[in-house]
């Protein structure tokens, strides 16, 4: 049979195991019987903190979700909320040739706007792989099938040319596999998923040059508990001990089931409270899924003050994008992108490199950062004319907002006072910059 045509029967039977070398062995399969219920801390797996320096600077990254779920445009859990049978869902794989990839494109866009760093799925879990690999299983990944194209490849060039860190998502679990349902019932079918997942994260470690975050997702199973409960199944501290031999310094995320060099805080909703201790990550999408939908786009204002309301509380964000079928960034999502841009440019000395206080945040109102001797207020709503802030320890010698708006302040007996005038505040948030005396 012709080599397209046979892998495209492949993709779509069932029954086909022509060219897929994911085979369970005896010694797999009673490994798998043998774990035991608990979660996996591996406290020696954690970076030390001058490893997460670079990530604590970095703030702001764009995430991309993109795979055969654009086709449909319904999202990326279209697969399985739709019960479309895996040979089905695959025929997708036969019609996926996007026109207008352009990595450049997206990382150039991701740049204007301000990021650091980019996530892209490398794959989600309709179990599609968006770059060439030896041991998908079924060989169902973009090298194989209809696009011939190894997508990560192109996607990590531009992303490193451009001078932002690499990251890479991957989700070890995949729909097409009934075991990850009932893993217990079905543990050979399991066992086989699990060993496209230690796979595939191998090559992704080791095909791409230095990678710098490892963004896990779905590490559970059925669908139930949390990620820890389902790492007797995974065996996230074996996996990532393998990772951290690869990659001695990219940065985990924690759904893998291992606790991860930072916490993830998923959705669009409103970030309060005190300043967090262990480094998080704020995630949410700025269309109506992660993968693309027609639809409308977060405004510019709504992701500034998610990013500001994480950053002021030693957070990062991860603002998603997802790119239609032919690879292209849906118009009103690139825009609210160059409207972050163009604000941060503008204040982004008060959110990069940066560390959070000295003030604790005051929900909706303000927050703060620090650097050397400045303090930089994020003023987000005024209660009045002015506002008052807690006592600093050194003296202010200058405020102005980054704006370049005059800013009056007195700082008599501890409190600060700060007022700015209504003409020249920012709708989303007014950065006041305090210079000090005082480190
Ligand atoms: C979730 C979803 C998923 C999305 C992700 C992003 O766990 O399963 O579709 O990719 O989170 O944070």
């Amino acid at each position: 049979m012709h080599k397209v045509l046979m892998a495209t029967a492949c993709l779509l039977s069932l029954q086909c195991t022509q060219g897929s070398a994911l085979q369970v062995t005896d010694e797999e399969r009673s490994a798998l019987k043998s774990q035991s219920d608990s979660g996996s801390l591996a406290p020696e797996l954690r970076l030390p903190a001058e490893d997460m320096r670079w990530w604590q600077d970095a703030k702001f990254g764009i995430f991309v979700h993109w795979g055969l779920y654009a086709i449909p445009a319904k999202g990326e859990w279209h697969m399985h909320n739709d019960k479309v049978a895996p040979q089905e869902y695959a025929k997708l794989a036969t019609l996926f040739k996007p026109k207008h990839f352009n990595a450049d494109s997206w990382a150039q866009a991701a740049k204007d706007a301000g990021a650091q760093y980019m996530v892209m799925t490398a794959r989600h879990h309709d179990g599609f792989a968006m770059f060439a690999s030896k041991t998908s299983y079924r060989n169902y990944d973009s090298g194989h099938a209809a696009a011939h194209k190894d997508f990560i490849a192109d996607y990590v060039t531009a992303v490193r040319q451009r001078g932002m860190r690499v990251g890479i998502y991957y989700s070890p679990m995949d729909w097409r596999f009934p075991g990850y349902f009932d893993p217990k019932g079905l543990p050979d079918n399991a066992a086989l998923m699990k060993k496209q997942g230690y796979g595939q994260v191998r090559e992704l470690m080791s095909n791409y040059g230095k990678i710098d975050i490892l963004w896990y997702d779905g590490g559970w199973l059925a669908h139930r508990g949390s990620d820890a409960d389902a790492a007797w199944f995974w065996q996230p501290e074996i996996l990532n001990a393998e990772v951290r031999k690869l990659q001695p310094k990219v940065v985990i995320n924690p759904r893998s089931g291992w606790q991860g060099d930072f916490d993830t805080e998923e959705g669009g909703g409103p970030v309060t409270g005190p300043i967090r201790q262990k480094p998080w990550e704020k995630t949410f999408s700025i269309g109506p899924a992660w993968g693309y939908v027609a639809g409308d786009a977060m405004k510019p204002g709504q992701v500034i003050r998610l990013v500001v309301d994480a950053v002021v509380r030693n957070g990062n964000a991860l603002v998603n994008i997802g790119p239609d079928a032919d690879g292209r960034i849906p118009e009103n999502q690139l825009q609210t992108l160059q409207g972050i841009g163009a604000w941060m440019r503008v204040n982004g000395e008060g959110i990069f490199n940066t560390r959070p206080g000295p003030f604790q945040p005051v929900d909706g109102v303000y927050g703060s950062t620090m650097r050397g001797k400045n303090v930089y207020v994020h003023v987000l709503s005024w209660p009045g004319d002015s506002l008052q802030l807690p006592p600093l320890q050194g003296k202010v010698v200058s405020a102005s907002t980054l704006a370049g708006a005059p800013v009056r302040f007195s700082q008599s007996g501890g409190d600060i006072v700060v007022s700015v005038d209504a003409a020249r505040r920012d709708a989303v948030d007014t950065v006041i910059k305090l210079e000090t005396n005082a480190p």
